[in-house]
């Protein structure tokens, strides 16, 4: 490819998700390949603010592919934030020389891409985030793994549920988005959802789960995602003060969900997706997120990604609560 691309960098930035590893060995090996040099940046946005970075050779990023996290680290910087942090990771670009920046993370991440294009700086995102609240892509890289965590831990909760005759409120990340809590409902069978999109009172709750009791139910799975606004150990409290049938017990499963073997689907995503990231930034183009559309990878302007609001899954939200019947 003729491209005046000689050196790409690769940074992974915010909450790491699995699958980060086999998109910065796709990145890699497909600007490798096209004869460029690469150069991995450490710990995020913060780690180019400290030149915390060097190259990346094919076997540099051998044996990555099954593993979780990310090897190159990952950070939140608020310095990047500043005027004076945009202006210092500019320079650090410039004076490695790297003309082409691959960013993998989340919104914020994107927000980063768009401010160095600003400076000048030819970037291209890639959607890297277990919360699926990202405008422009179907999917982000790790979202499937995320959710094949929550289904086992929904499983295994279950048994115990059942045996024990209990409801199990099972809190969720997702941030402010309610995707990975509704997703789950509907894969795990949950009883109730609460999710940040639809307001819910613990009264609401307290009677979807009598309910459920009163027809014969041996458990109840309550699914509350992060940012719903109800406190999962206060709604535990108060239904089991409401006397709903089951008494309840309470598991977070927090950072777990950020962990693990990406899985096939996660590893096919995170490929595509950086494969051509590699190939759009030697095309020229920047200020665009390589996303998810249909079954094809496009590249989705950057100004659209940070300022449009993903739709929530009410459609899934209806249907696990319809199946909870
Ligand atoms: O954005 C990913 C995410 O895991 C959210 O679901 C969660 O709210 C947040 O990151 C947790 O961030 P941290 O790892 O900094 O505590």
């Amino acid at each position: 490819m003729n491209s005046k691309i000689k050196r790409i960098g690769v940074l992974t930035s915010g909450g790491d998700a699995p699958g980060m590893n086999p998109c910065i060995r796709a990145v890699a090996r497909t600007a490798l390949f096209n004869g460029c040099q690469v150069y991995g940046i450490r710990n995020g946005l913060e780690g180019l603010l400290r030149g915390n970075l060097g190259p990346l050779e094919p076997r540099d990023v051998g044996g990555i592919i099954q593993r979780g996290g990310t090897m190159l680290g990952t950070a939140r910087s608020e310095e990047f934030r500043t005027e004076a942090g945009q202006a210092t990771a500019v320079r650090v670009l410039t004076e490695n020389a790297i003309d082409g920046l691959i960013v993998i993370g989340g919104d914020g991440s994107m927000r980063a891409c768009r401010a160095l294009d600003a400076r000048g700086v030819q970037v291209i995102g890639i959607p890297g985030s277990i919360d699926n609240d990202m405008w422009g892509t179907n999917m982000a890289i790790g979202v499937d793994t995320a959710l094949n965590t929550l289904c086992d831990a929904i499983d295994k909760l279950r048994d115990t549920a059942s045996s024990h005759r209990r409801a199990f409120l099972i809190e969720t990340m997702g941030r402010n988005c309610g995707y990975l809590a509704v997703m789950a409902g509907v894969i795990g069978g949950a009883e109730v959802v609460v999710i940040p999109e639809v307001q819910t009172t613990i009264a609401e709750v307290a009677a979807a789960v009598e309910s459920a009791h009163q027809r014969g139910k041996t458990h109840s799975i309550i699914i509350v995602s992060e940012g719903a606004g109800i406190h999962t150990q206060e709604l535990a409290a108060a239904l089991d003060r409401l006397d709903v049938g089951f008494s309840t017990r309470v598991t977070i499963l927090g950072h777990i969900q950020r962990g693990g073997r990406p899985s096939a689907f996660d590893r096919l995503l995170a490929t595509r997706l950086g494969v051509k990231a590699v190939d759009a930034l030697l095309a020229g183009q920047t200020d665009v997120m390589m996303g998810l559309r249909g079954r094809d990878i496009e590249a989705i302007p950057l100004g659209d990604v940070v300022s449009k609001q993903r739709e929530a899954n009410l459609e899934y939200y209806e249907m696990a609560k319809m199946l909870a019947f």
